[in-house]
């Protein structure tokens, strides 16, 4: 069956930090949905057709689904945690919330949640930290099936550092890993992420055992977090005292490639700078994480100029909102204290084709085009009244634009696609 989407479509095929010629925006347009796929793309009145199913989104701005390329599954019970920075916080909150997951009966209503939280907020791909025990990826990875979700994920690879209760040893992180590549990697919409989690908490032989899943599977991402914050980074050189920085930990076992997702990216080094541009790993800004656990401000426009792909991302639970429209209001607000400026045009690029280029997956999701996947977001810039009384003095796309990114959040997602389907209830006239 074929159906008709009606509203005013907006894609991107280049960053408009970059280039000129970047979007495509059509003001009464229609994308035409048949098994999950967009079949076609256009004007209305080129693409009605009497036998058509026809949603009218209409005044609504219809956008690929967003993407979070960096966010923690067993996290949704720490986000809004009080007080500490980076190390303290996963200590005092993170490690004991994680614990829990290795009851799927937690685990498992956790993962609805979770996943039903992105849908609601627009998200309908994530590259996601699961938890180190492997029923934690078999919970993600069901739910997000169930719900034909295109989804990463990995179980978190940690030998030391971490409560007992939290520790896989080398041969078992390597050895659960590689069952649950064979298990989920390539079912239906789901790939898997090699995840070890960062290098405080991983031996030298965990990190040869998770380079070695990397040369065993070149194919697969491979996510974890790089110069967060000042205190992180020297423990990270008093564990590898070796290393001629914090990059060179990973580099050393094979981990850094275009395959690679490093989150945060905060105090690199010029040397650390150069080897991200030339091996193309991406830098994963998160700021609402950033600025909630006091961890420093991401230089976007640098690290951009540097040649490095930049993803952004909300790291919950150290972010502190699912909506990746207020992870652009905190990015504006970050690089405005840089004196950066972030274009509506770019923002919106960057949670769409620029996030899915980040994870390799271009070709299917980040933007609308005639083939791709029906992974759609409608989006509503009068949704509450303060963005409605805004709303009366817009005059451009790009304004309306920057008002969703500053105003708003899940009340301003009308509805969310995923191949091809709605996932949000009809919302009353
Ligand atoms: N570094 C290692 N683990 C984590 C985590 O769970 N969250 C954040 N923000 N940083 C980390
Ligand atoms: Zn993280």
């Amino acid at each position: 069956m074929k159906t008709l989407l009606r509203g005013r479509l907006l894609t991107f095929h280049a960053d408009p930090a970059e280039t000129e010629d970047n979007h495509r925006y059509i003001e009464d347009g229609a994308l035409v949905v048949e098994n999950g796929r967009i079949a076609a793309l256009g004007r209305y009145s080129d693409l009605a057709a009497p036998e058509m199913v026809e949603i009218d989104h209409r005044p609504n701005l219809i956008l690929p689904g967003f993407i979070d390329p960096h966010i923690h599954f067993p996290q949704v019970q720490v986000i809004a945690s009080w007080g500490v920075q980076l190390l303290d916080w996963l200590n005092r909150y993170t490690f004991p919330a994680e614990g829990r997951y290795a009851d799927p009966a937690h685990a498992e209503p956790m993962a609805s949640a979770f996943l039903d939280l992105l849908l609601a907020h627009g998200t309908t791909t994530a590259c996601a930290f699961a938890s180190v025990h492997p029923a934690s990826v078999d919970a993600l990875m069901s739910a997000a099936e169930a719900r034909s979700m295109m989804m990463l994920a990995g179980k978190v690879m940690m030998d030391r550092n971490a409560p007992d209760y939290l520790r896989d040893t080398p041969q078992s992180g390597y050895d659960d890993s590689k069952r649950l590549i064979a298990r989920w990697h390539g079912r239906d919409r789901l790939r898997y992420a090699i995840s070890p989690r960062f290098a405080i908490t991983s031996t030298p032989e965990q990190m040869a055992a998770a380079g070695a899943l990397v040369s065993e599977y070149p194919d697969l991402s491979i996510q974890t977090h790089l110069s967060e914050n000042h205190a992180e980074i020297e423990l990270t050189l008093s564990l590898y005292p070796h290393a001629r920085d914090y990059l060179d930990v990973y580099e050393t076992y094979g981990l850094v490639g275009p395959k690679t997702l490093l989150g945060h990216c905060i105090h690199l080094t010029p040397r650390e700078i150069a080897k991200m541009a030339e091996t193309g790993a991406s830098a994963v800004f998160c700021p609402t994480s950033n600025l909630f656990l006091g961890s420093g401000l991401f230089d976007a426009e640098g690290l951009r100029r540097a040649g490095i792909v930049t993803a952004v991302a909300t790291d919950v639970g150290g972010g502190t909102s699912y909506s990746q429209l207020q992870t652009l209001n905190e990015a504006y607000k970050v690089m405005q204290m840089r004196g950066q400026r972030l274009h509506p045009l770019a923002a919106f690029h960057w949670i769409t084709r620029g996030n899915a280029l980040a994870l390799g997956l271009a070709n299917r999701i980040g933007s609308l085009q005639a083939g791709g996947d029906a992974d759609l977001v409608v989006l509503d810039a009068r949704a509450t009244p303060a963005m409605a009384l805004r709303a009366e003095r817009i005059e451009s796309l790009a304004e309306e634009l920057f008002l969703l990114q500053i105003l708003g959040d899940d009340r301003a997602i009308a509805q969310t696609y995923v191949a091809g389907r709605p996932m949000k209830p009809a919302r009353a006239a």
